[in-house]
């Protein structure tokens, strides 16, 4: 069979004029190794510029590419320089269950929101938890999914366009949300080109629309979390203040440290934060201990931790964060300094260094 590959260059003269990128000619070469690497035929090349070609990013997408190339690979798929991302995409990760990473998730992109920043939530756990939260009333009635779209996506069908299926949630945040098909995914993930990036396939078609992606991610690791942590920049790990969690964090790492160092060097840990804490416990203190002595070193963990409190599940029934449905509550005001922490300058450079 004959392939063809559209390799498009996102990065413009522009930067190249300001210093701040490759030169135009070493990103060809980059491009031109990395097709003959991969045993792909290229037959054009598109640079990001309206001099070059006439077309902006979205019409490029839209009109060559459903005529010319079979693969449309953007040139910051593949390289790890991914400067100036549109929308920084954290995914809430850890392979245990019950530790909090929905609650995290929902309330971090409500609050994300809340303080003027442009934010999805990518529901990726069939349990469809996430959307819950978010006011879907029930999941398995959605005709589009994260799994229909990453679907068509594995079988090169065009996407449908984002205000068809994006939810525009109450509490301002856009919600893709998930079902129970979600489950299948490993599955359909098998004897698929590039299938560690279909995820990162999907996202670039929404990034531009915002500043911040957040990911709720299922309790596994598998084909489709490795999807996850090649499309981040970084990951929070909650973690449940005790002991049996805790332990769960070495296994975890050592996915991350796998992933990071041979595939997207680029991620980074912003660290764990330990939730459904009760200060002032025995056990408390030793989880902390614990953590503190096994992973200081090497991860950032979040100073705020996050009580635990009988609302929080509470607030579930009401499709809320606790945020929104007692503000007041200890649990959501530690999300809120939790928050402060995550996007405060000292904490960016912290999780910089993490690795
Ligand atoms: N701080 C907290 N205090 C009390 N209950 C919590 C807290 N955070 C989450 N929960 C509850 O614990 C359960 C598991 O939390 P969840 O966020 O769904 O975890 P995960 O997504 O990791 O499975 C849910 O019922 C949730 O409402
Ligand atoms: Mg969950």
């Amino acid at each position: 069979m004959d392939y063809h590959a559209g390799l498009y260059i996102r990065l413009s003269k522009e930067d190249e004029r300001e210093g701040q990128s490759e030169s135009v000619t070493n990103q060809l070469s980059l491009l031109t190794a990395f097709a003959k690497e991969h045993k792909l035929c290229v037959f054009d090349t598109y640079i990001d510029d309206d001099d070059i070609i006439g077309l902006n990013q979205k019409t490029l997408k839209k009109e060559v590419l459903p005529i010319k190339p079979y693969f449309f690979i953007p040139y910051l798929l593949f390289t790890q320089e991914r400067r100036t991302p549109m929308a920084k995409i954290i995914a809430v990760v850890n392979e245990k269950g019950g530790v909090g990473k929905t609650a995290t998730a929902t309330t971090l992109a409500y609050l994300l929101s809340k303080r003027g920043h442009r934010t999805a939530l990518i529901d990726f756990d069939g349990q469809g938890h996430s959307s819950i939260i978010s006011g879907v009333q029930n999941t398995n009635k959605l005709e589009i999914t994260i799994n229909t779209l990453l679907r068509r996506l594995i079988e090169d069908q065009p996407l449908p366009a984002p205000e068809s299926y994006i939810i525009q949630t109450a509490s301002g945040v856009d919600l893709v949300p998930s079902n129970t098909q979600l489950f299948t995914l490993e599955r359909n993930l098998c004897n698929v080109d590039f299938r560690e990036r279909i995820l990162s396939q999907y996202v670039d078609t929404i990034k531009d629309n915002y500043d911040y992606i957040i990911i709720d991610c299922m309790p596994q690791m598998g084909k489709p979390m490795i999807n996850v942590m090649m499309c981040a920049d970084s990951i929070i790990i909650p973690t449940q203040a005790e002991l049996l969690s805790a332990q769960g964090l070495a296994e975890l790492l050592k996915h991350y440290q796998a992933i990071q160092k041979n595939s997207n060097h680029h991620l980074r840990i912003e660290g764990i934060l330990i939730t459904m804490d009760s200060p002032n416990t025995i056990l408390s203190a030793q989880v902390n201990e614990l953590i503190q002595r096994g992973f200081a070193d090497r991860v950032p963990i979040f100073k705020t931790h996050i009580p635990r409190s009988i609302k929080v599940a509470e607030s579930v029934l009401y499709h809320q964060t606790i945020c929104e449905f007692m503000p007041e509550n200890p649990a959501a005001i530690a999300y809120e300094r939790f928050t402060d922490e995550l996007l405060s300058e000292s904490h960016t450079k912290t999780a910089e260094r993490s690795a």
